[in-house]
Order: structure tokens, then sequence, then C-alpha cells
């Protein structure tokens, strides 16, 4: 059995051949450096493009930084777990196609790389998907497979598909792919600011944070990793306090990316080896950090890709040293996005 953990023990996992792969080809996926002489923990800084600018202002509390994988081409980062499920499949699952449940942006990933390597994919989502991502699911090519509006109904949709029609599955939830995929976020972090001391990461099945805090971690057990979720999205949360993991009967936020209601068991698992700390947000909070980066740093960012920034800016994390924010995701429509400009004010 694969051992996930071994990836931060190899020199980097872009010196594999599917790291290499996956820097030649994904354009989303380069390295960013701070420019010279600057300090990370003095200074904010936007990651976009191969470019870090300046932030135009601080947060009122404190100063942070933020990776903004919210600027990359899908609007997601999600497209680095992607490709190294799809990279990885044997030829005859190439060829029969792949089925994969998610809230909209993994599915976004999955049809882009799916189109990219040629590989037939169908995507499992809720009726209630947000019109937006389902959109750029359809524009991508993937096929979209409706279910009912019921997180465990992903999965029995999935299984059908593996039935009925013989497509390979892929449960992301408890998939090594995965957590390789967002390891390489930790590594760029550590290129880009390597004094980093605490790093805000959204949870929602936990592989984005499992994948940022084994490389953190295994590079430096000093470094603080703190999960967040939407208080109606918690289940992770509850987890990590009760030390096993917990079910919730159902999710309600207006983060339409963080709706599991019970982190992988995979993911739990390195969330409890490597996570310091796992914190909760309010809708209210999360509302106002959407409407703070865009009014003070002209970012579009959805409200899950916002829960770090609204975690600092409500105080309820503690960050120790230089510190960022990851900005999961920009995938919302632009009416949404004009909702959240006029009905929250931005603190100061
Ligand atoms: C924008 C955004 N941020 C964070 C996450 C959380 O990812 P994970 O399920 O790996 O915890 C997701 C998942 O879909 C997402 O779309």
């Amino acid at each position: 059995m694969f051992a996930p953990w071994t990836i931060a023990c190899a020199p980097s996992i872009t010196t594999s051949d599917e790291g290499r792969k996956f820097h030649e080809f994904v354009p989303q996926c380069g390295i960013i450096r701070p420019r010279r002489g600057k300090q990370w923990s003095r200074s904010l800084w936007r990651i976009s493009n191969g470019r870090a600018r300046r932030f135009r202002r601080s947060s009122g509390r404190r100063r942070f930084s933020r990776a903004s994988r919210s600027r990359q081409r899908l609007g997601i980062y999600k497209a680095r777990a992607a490709f190294t499920l799809l990279y990885r499949l044997g030829e005859e699952a190439k060829r029969r196609g792949v089925a994969l449940t998610s809230s909209g942006n993994f599915a976004t990933a999955f049809a882009y790389m799916g189109r990219w390597l040629g590989v037939p994919t169908a995507l499992v989502m809720m009726r209630r998907t947000s019109p937006f991502k389902a959109e750029q699911v359809a524009r991508f090519g993937g096929e979209i497979v409706w279910c009912e509006d019921r997180f465990e109904a992903r999965f029995e949709t999935l299984r059908r598909l593996e039935v009925e029609r013989g497509l390979l599955t892929i449960n992301h939830m408890e998939d090594p792919n995965v957590v390789i995929g967002h390891g390489t976020i930790g590594l760029e972090l550590l290129e880009q600011l390597p004094e980093v001391g605490t790093v805000l990461v959204p949870i929602s099945t936990g592989g984005l944070i499992a994948g940022i805090a084994l490389v953190l971690k295994e590079r430096d057990p000093r470094t603080s990793v703190i999960g967040v979720q939407p208080e109606g999205a918690q289940a992770t949360y509850l987890s990590f306090k009760a030390g096993t993991i917990v079910t919730i009967p159902e999710t309600r936020t207006i983060c339409d990316a963080l709706t599991a209601t019970r982190p992988g068991t995979l993911m739990f698992s390195l969330i409890q080896r490597y996570v310091d700390d796992v914190v909760v947000v309010s809708d209210e909070d999360v509302a106002e950090a959407v409407a703070w980066l865009a009014r003070e740093e002209k970012l579009v960012v959805e409200p899950s890709g916002a829960v770090g920034v609204a975690a600092l800016r409500s105080g309820r994390a503690t960050p120790r040293g230089p510190t960022i924010a990851l900005l999961s995701g920009g995938n919302i429509a632009p009416a949404h996005f004009a909702q959240f400009l006029t009905t929250s004010s931005a603190r100061a």
C-alpha cells in the first residue's frame, strides 16, 4: 500500500516523472517567487501567473500573505489532483472513461484534464450545484450525471455508474493521488515563502489540507497548519475535536464547495497527524471576507475560497509568524458575486 507521507521525504515530487509532466504541461502550476529582497512577513503579496505583487492594503488587524489559487486558469487549484489521478490510470481505464463526484470545482478540473489527456469523464453532481460551475464542466466536455441533493447520493450514483456502465470510479475522499496532487501547493508555498509560520486552508473532505500539511510538516514540524470550515458544514471540525470521524446530517452554508458531511478516512488520518487546529467561521464572516477581498484587493474569490481570510479577519484563528491564507477558488457567478458587494460591508 502506498504510504502518502513518503512523498515529503522524496527530494520533491516535482522531480518524479509525474511531477515533471505536471510542470511541463499544466500552465497554472508555475512556481512563483517573491521579488528579491522583499520580506513576505512585512508585505502583502498577491500570487498570479508568475508574478508576486505587493498588496494594496493590509487587513486592519494583521498583515498576512495570500496564495491566490483562485486566479489560476480554472479558477481553482484542483487541476493538480485531477492531473495526478488521470495521468496515473491504466490504458484500459483511460479508454473506457472514469467517473468522479464533486461539488463543482473538482468536476471542472477533471473535465478539463480529461479532455487534455484524452480520457472520457463522467461527473456526478447534486442538482443544487451552482449552474456557473456546471456550465464550466460542460464547456470542457465532461458528462454531467445529476443526483439528488444529498452528499451520500453522490457516492451511490457513482457506484451505479460503475455497475451499469463499467466506468472506473474514483473516490477522491480516499485516493492518495489527491494528496500528492495537492501536496504540490505545499511545495510551492515553501518555494515562495520558506519562512512560513502559519498556513490557513479551507476544508471540505480534507484532501487539500492533507496534501499541504503533509509537505509542510514533514519539512518543518514547527509550521502551523490551520484548517477552516464554515459553521454550517463543520464535520471535520467536530471530528478533529472528537478524535474520531463524525458525520453530520446535512450542511447549510454559503460556501457551496465545502459541503462534505464527513471527512475522508485517509484524509482524516493525515489531518490528525499533521494539522494543528481546525476552526470554524460564520457565513457572515465569510461574506465580509469576500467583500473585503473584492473592495480592498480587487480579487474575485468565491466564499469557499475566502474562509481562511475570514478566520483571520474575525480573529477566530490565531496564527504564528509569517502567515498565508490560501484563496482556494474564484468560481462564482458574476450576479452572485455582486450580491456580496452590495449586501456585505467590509470591515476596515
Ligand atoms: C474552492 C474550494 N476550496 C476548498 C475545497 C476543499 O477541498 P477538500 O475537499 O479537499 O477539503 C474545495 C473542494 O471542493 C473547493 O472547491
